[in-house]
């Protein structure tokens, strides 16, 4: 025996410390369970609590390229209960406290409803979903940062972690197959045009695929005379007869020449009507994500010579005139005719995306406004409030079938991850803080919408 008395009684006193540092420690947390020493908490929500712990322990976010990006895997809280414990009463009494917190934290997860738009962001196994080099057959150049002259991708690496809801891993085959004769049809602005390039890029892994037929003229999508391009694209997936396709209608309303024989002529923009793609081929889809929201200013309506129309009559309500409220009258008018149809269309699943963040700072986009930022979730990376920060999506699908796509906050803390100042010809002073670099975010978007279908 070994064990003489300065033995017992070191054993004894390391006991009686491990005690009362897990007193202490209990203590501490059951006073101030929710505070943060390195961010402003915004409420009381343990989950956020421990993902901005996770946050500032495990990832060097200073770092541009994130050697350890596969630390963060999927885990759970748990790993960072014990990390804490660990830095303060050592490894004895870390497993006691992970178990000990892992059922009380169960007990919480089974109270709370699944909300795809509260969680975080963590450093991810396998992101990109694909390469930016490699996805040439769907992706316009510009939003293909990998094509330009920028340098930093550590935005690439990061998955969104949804708090109390599965979200597994995409899977271009799987979602094939999932979606086999089913047609996917996005409409809305640019944004809406980058969640289907990412979707065709995530579906094929970013790949060649010389099997997918383009289907465009199925819908009409062709050039005008004066067009840069299509009004919209549609491909075909031979094997699963999986259908993906988009169509530009930047507010989403019915719009139409006011005469059609004066190639100048000015349009009438139905705020009460939804855009005659969706009526003429609503039928036809199984799945259906809108959006609008960044083409509903002056500049843009000048532009494009639009004027708002009313119960088919110029509109004449100044109030209604002001910009944010005709998009809000103009959104509740097609999520409410499109609820009015879903009853005819059993196997449509309609959702209304949120508004997708911009982030100029130091100006405006006319202004000098910048996002030069290149160090991803320096804001934080949680998402913890439960209301949707798009008021105006949010009340337009309230007590309706169709379902919001709320990617508003977590979009909210990437703006690293825009176009910036980079472009493929090097048109330096250009920033571009509203697109998205992809892959990138939009991916996450889908991602969202493949988990709810
Ligand atoms: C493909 O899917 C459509 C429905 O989207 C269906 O009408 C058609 O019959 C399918 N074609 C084949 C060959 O299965
Ligand atoms: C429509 O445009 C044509 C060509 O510019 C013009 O001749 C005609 O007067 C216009 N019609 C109306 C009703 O303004
Ligand atoms: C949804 O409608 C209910 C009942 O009218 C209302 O209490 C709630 O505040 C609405 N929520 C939103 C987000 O508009």
């Amino acid at each position: 025996m070994k064990l003489g008395l300065n033995g017992l009684v070191g054993k004894q006193l390391s006991l009686t410390l491990v005690i009362i540092f897990t007193t202490l420690l209990i203590w501490k947390w059951v006073r101030t369970p929710y505070e943060d020493s390195f961010h402003q908490l915004q409420d009381l929500d343990l989950f956020s609590q421990v993902a901005k712990v996770d946050y500032a322990n495990q990832h060097p976010l200073a770092e541009e390229d994130f050697p350890n990006a596969e630390i963060a895997g999927h885990h759970t809280s748990e790993t960072v209960v014990q990390v804490v414990s660990d830095n303060i009463v050592g490894p004895t009494t870390a497993s006691k406290q992970t178990e000990d917190a892992k059922g009380f934290q169960s007990q919480i997860r089974e109270d709370k409803v699944c909300n795809f738009a509260k969680g975080k962001w963590v450093a991810g196994k396998g992101r990109p979903l694909y390469s930016g080099f490699e996805c040439k057959q769907w992706l316009s150049e510009p939003w293909a940062c990998r094509l330009t002259q920028r340098t930093d991708f550590s935005y690439e690496k990061f998955r969104w972690e949804p708090e109390n809801c599965d979200m597994p891993e995409f899977d271009g085959t799987n979602f094939l197959r999932r979606t086999k004769d089913k047609t996917i049809a996005l409409v809305g602005d640019s944004l809406g045009r980058q969640q289907f390039q990412s979707l065709m890029c995530m579906v094929t892994g970013g790949k060649e695929r010389p099997d997918v037929e383009d289907v465009g003229l199925q819908y009409g999508f062709t050039m005008g005379l004066n067009d840069k391009r299509p009004n919209g694209w549609a491909y075909w997936f031979p094997f699963t007869n999986t259908t993906i396709l988009y169509y530009w209608s930047a507010t989403l309303c019915d719009v139409e020449p006011l005469n059609v024989s004066d190639p100048a002529t000015s349009y009438a923009m139905h705020l009460d009507r939804p855009t005659s793609f969706l009526k003429q081929n609503l039928h036809k889809f199984d799945v259906l994500v809108l959006n609008t929201g960044h083409h509903w200013n002056r500049g843009k309506l000048r532009a494009n010579r639009w004027e708002m129309f009313v119960n088919g009559t110029p509109n004449t309500d100044r109030r209604l005139a002001a910009m944010g409220s005709a998009k809000d009258f103009a959104v509740h008018r097609v999520v409410e005719w499109l609820d009015s149809q879903l009853p005819h269309h059993p196997r449509l699943k309609a959702f209304f995306r949120s508004i997708s963040p911009r982030h100029f700072f130091n100006g405006e986009w006319n202004s000098g406004g910048t996002c030069d930022n290149t160090k991803p979730l320096t804001g934080g990376n949680v998402v913890s409030q439960d209301a949707a920060i798009d008021a105006a999506a949010a009340s337009a699908v309230n007590g309706t079938r169709v379902v919001l796509l709320d990617i508003t906050g977590l979009s909210q803390l990437r703006d690293e991850s825009h176009i910036s100042k980079y472009s493929i010809k090097g048109t330096e002073g250009v920033q571009d803080c509203l697109h998205w670099c992809l892959p990138g975010i939009p991916d996450t978007w889908n991602e969202v919408l493949a988990a709810q279908l």
